[in-house]
């Protein structure tokens, strides 16, 4: 055990200033889908990436793994086997029921700023520790979720855009990031800095408020 190191005594009225500004500049993120090309610093997304190896995780498994693409090969292949993908899907069954919807914020088959953003970041959820352990880990979507939190928070913090993406085709992925079969991708994170001619969707101004959120018992 080690004894808690407490946070510096502030009085309530700070901490609610706090909580509010932090609130503030979560505000202004929003999932971007038009990256320009300039280069970001790998020590940024290794700062963001170890800001989500602080996530709480079930049973302290830390069960992620964080694959940070940057090569044009890497970005292109993986460019090309998403949009396969989603030309199932907005083609397929997904194309009737949610097509309009998403649509609406931004999202279609063509995804070229898979290639033209500088960084995409694979979040992988290890369902056991190791290829042999037998015991899987718990609750991994979870923890894997709150983790990218963590990220896209940090990342946002740190002046660059994001978008959270669907983690699909998950074989593909493996293979691309050369992970082993007990990981799985849950989610993909692209990263840079937004293109001139970047907006934000109407439907994805729309935000539940507090009330709707939150109850008070
Ligand atoms: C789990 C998850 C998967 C998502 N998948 C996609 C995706 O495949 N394509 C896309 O354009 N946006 C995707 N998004 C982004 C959402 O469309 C976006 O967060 C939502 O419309 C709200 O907009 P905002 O991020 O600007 O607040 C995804 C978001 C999450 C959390």
């Amino acid at each position: 055990m080690r004894p808690w190191i407490p946070e510096t005594d502030l009085p309530d009225h700070e901490r609610t200033a706090r909580a509010a500004a932090f609130c503030e500049r979560m505000a202004s993120r929003h999932s971007c889908r038009s990256f320009s090309s300039k280069p970001v610093p790998r020590a940024v997304i290794e700062a963001s990436i170890a800001a989500a190896g602080n996530a709480p995780s079930g049973a302290n498994r830390q069960p992620w793994h964080f694959a940070a693409l940057s090569s044009a090969g890497a970005k292109t292949a993986l460019r090309v086997a998403v949009e396969e993908e989603e030309r199932h899907f907005y083609g397929g069954i997904g194309g009737s029921e949610w097509q309009g919807v998403l649509r609406d914020l931004g999202a279609k088959a063509d995804k070229p700023y898979l290639e033209i953003a500088p960084w995409v970041l694979v979040a992988f959820g290890q369902t056991r520790a190791s290829e042999t352990d037998l015991f899987p880990n718990p609750q991994v979507t979870e923890s894997v979720g709150i983790a990218c939190g963590l990220l896209i928070s940090a990342l946002h913090l740190a002046g660059l855009a994001t978008l959270v993406h669907t983690a699909t085709p998950a074989r593909f992925l493996n293979r691309l990031c050369r992970r082993p079969e007990h990981e799985r991708p849950i989610l993909l994170i692209v990263v840079g800095h937004p293109a001139a001619d970047a907006a934000v969707p109407a439907a994805a101004l729309e935000r539940k408020p507090l009330d709707q959120i939150a109850s008070w018992l």
